[in-house]
């Protein structure tokens, strides 16, 4: 029996609660780990205009499904690590592939629910676009024109919302990590190579400008809904 248990029971002897804490269990186990498994593409890639099945495939299969993969395998790892006598090395390195990984997990199934099934956006979240942006036109000049100037390195763009400020705002990401804190992203736009060059080589702004043709509304009405609680 350790020290601190010891106090624990002596404690609720004392106060007459020895009767609850021989109740409770003897110690909590962490819950199991979850398991990750990649999601099929929500829409049949033969049907996106601009982007190939190809490339959709492609992104899907081996970016995308390969994130999920390495997130398994890290979360294994660090459930096999024993914090306490872990090098400082092996704990960050660790935690920071967790986060690119989950982050490249997440924001990948954002952005093929992004090109899922056709839908306008919502009442709610036209409104709150024509409040925080000025207009649906100017929200998207700007949304295209952060991807474009992405065009060459890599990242994301993201509308987001931001709990914080009760508003949407565009945001930028040069990795998987960079993402607003408290921010619930609804609509993401990849700038990474993998997910244009198949199809349009280094002209990142074709690939943009089909993005936004092609792009749908039905999951960021359904996230903008949970974040405002709409
Ligand atoms: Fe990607």
């Amino acid at each position: 029996m350790t020290e601190a248990v010891f106090d624990r029971r002596a404690l609720l002897a004392a106060t007459g609660l020895m009767s609850l804490a021989s109740a409770l269990p003897a110690a909590a186990q962490p819950a199991a780990p979850v398991a990750f498994s990649p999601q099929p593409l929500p829409f049949d890639p033969k049907g996106v205009p601009g982007l190939s099945e190809k490339l959709l495939t492609s992104h899907h299969d081996n970016n995308y499904a390969s994130a999920v993969k390495r997130l398994g395998s890290i979360r294994a790892d660090i459930g096999k690590l024993d914090f306490a006598t872990a090098p400082n090395f092996a704990i960050n390195g660790l935690k920071r592939e967790e986060l690119i990984a989950w982050n490249s997990m997440i924001l990948h199934e954002l952005y093929f629910a992004g090109l899922a099934a056709p839908a306008a956006p919502s009442a709610g979240l036209a409104q709150a676009i024509e409040r925080d942006f000025g207009g649906h036109d100017r929200w998207a000049g700007e949304f295209s024109a952060m991807g474009k100037a992405l065009g060459g390195g890599s990242g994301w763009v993201l509308l987001t919302y931001s709990r914080h400020d009760g508003r949407l705002v565009n945001t930028w990401a040069s990795d998987h990590t960079q993402t607003l804190a408290d921010g619930a992203p609804i609509l993401a736009l990849d700038m990474y190579e993998h997910a244009y060059a198949m199809d349009y080589g280094a002209k990142a702004a074709g690939y943009v400008d089909a993005f936004m043709k092609a792009m749908t509304w039905a999951e960021a009405n359904r996230r903008f809904a949970t974040a405002t609680h709409a």
